[in-house]
């Protein structure tokens, strides 16, 4: 298959920032995706309603002229999260999800929640609306290896978690083991999900270290073995509802990754779907990639698929140069340097 055309996709879990940053990375996502899941994990986190509603504002006012693009807004939750004002953002629909970041877990994540427990009001709430829990699933215990943090997340706090809130429904963001797999698969179609980047689809561990430290490599959760990218590149592509597109771009600039304690994630906004596609058609099942990228998270989000197509063409395109800033700083994306096998085209009509 050298052509592929297919809805326009939905990117299900991306860092957006602000300020700057905002207006450099936006456009090239809302380009491509009809609709984003944006992370709450600003500084200060957007927390309440009245946050969404303003962060919405200023994204909307970085979408370039003529693009159609929704961002679908998300709140951090805090162990103070209020669930009368969340009940007010899902009512007034600004709120699609929430994000639970484990204290300390990633990046900005010291507002994140401490304890589980006190949670119940809010996740009732959650599950009384059908609205999914967004869950950044590593536990944040030193005492247990960095590799298997995801895995024993899963144990301690997401089986227990859904047991207690038999409705709840949940995304469990940036799957990268064979566990959270069948973590997910041993639940109902419409209750457990799980977004798949493309760095986890596209790589194993091996790559942090290949001919040297690779820091553009780098997030969390980090890269896993071999056998973890496989159950992972298996489920993309298996056709299964429960696994869809979220590629966790997450700019930082090139001096925040290339130094002696660098930020966690990996920039892939610029050439995301070309990426999926790599991924997909390494494996011959390109044909797998539109329900993937354009319909089973929007079927999960209960929204419809977008309006618009894009058009993927075999065609070798470098991987796009960084994107600068407006103080000269540049953002490097995933990747930089090398060459991919396919073009995106929008709106192919
Ligand atoms: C994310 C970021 O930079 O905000 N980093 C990452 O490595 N994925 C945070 C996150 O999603 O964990
Ligand atoms: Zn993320």
């Amino acid at each position: 298959m050298d052509v592929l055309t297919m809805p326009r996709p939905d990117d299900l879990h991306i860092h957006l920032r602000d300020g700057d940053v905002l207006q450099a990375v936006l456009p090239a996502t809302a380009r491509v995706f009809g609709r984003a899941t944006v992370m709450p994990n600003l500084r200060p986190p957007v927390v309440t309603t009245a946050d969404a509603v303003a962060y919405r504002d200023r994204i909307l006012a970085a979408v370039p002229a003529g693009v159609d693009f929704m961002p679908l807004m998300t709140l951090y939750l805090t162990d103070k999260t209020d669930p009368d004002d969340l009940k007010q953002g899902i009512g007034a629909g600004v709120v699609q999800a929430v994000k639970l970041y484990p204290a300390g877990a990633t990046t900005n994540s010291d507002h994140g929640v401490r304890s589980l427990d006190g949670l119940d009001p809010v996740l009732e709430v959650l599950a009384a609306r059908g609205i999914p829990l967004l869950v950044h699933g590593e536990v944040t215990d030193p005492e247990v290896d960095v590799f298997d943090r995801e895995a024993v997340f899963i144990e301690r706090h997401a089986v227990p978690m859904l047991e207690r809130h038999p409705t709840l429904r949940m995304v469990f963001e940036h799957a990268t083991t064979a566990e959270a797999v069948g973590f997910v698969r041993s639940h109902p179609e419409d209750r457990v999900a799980a977004t798949l980047t493309p760095q986890h689809l596209l790589m194993d561990r091996n790559a942090l270290f290949e001919g040297g430290l690779r820091p553009h490599r780098y997030c969390l959760p980090v890269l896993k073995r071999r056998q973890h990218r496989e159950a992972l590149l298996a489920a993309a592509t298996s056709g299964d509802p429960r696994f869809f597109l979220g590629t966790d771009s997450a700019p930082h600039a090139r001096h925040a990754k290339e130094t002696a304690c660098g930020c966690a994630g990996c920039y892939t906004a610029p050439h995301a779907l070309a990426l999926y596609a790599q991924a997909f058609d390494a494996v011959d099942a390109l044909d797998r990639l539109p329900d993937f990228a354009s319909r089973f998270g929007a079927r999960f989000y209960g929204l419809p698929e977008n309006a618009g197509q894009v058009r993927l063409v075999r065609d070798p395109v470098p991987v796009p140069d960084p994107t600068v800033l407006p103080d000269g700083h540049t953002i490097v994306p995933l990747l930089a340097g090398e060459t991919l096998d396919w073009r995106v085209e929008i709106d192919p009509r």
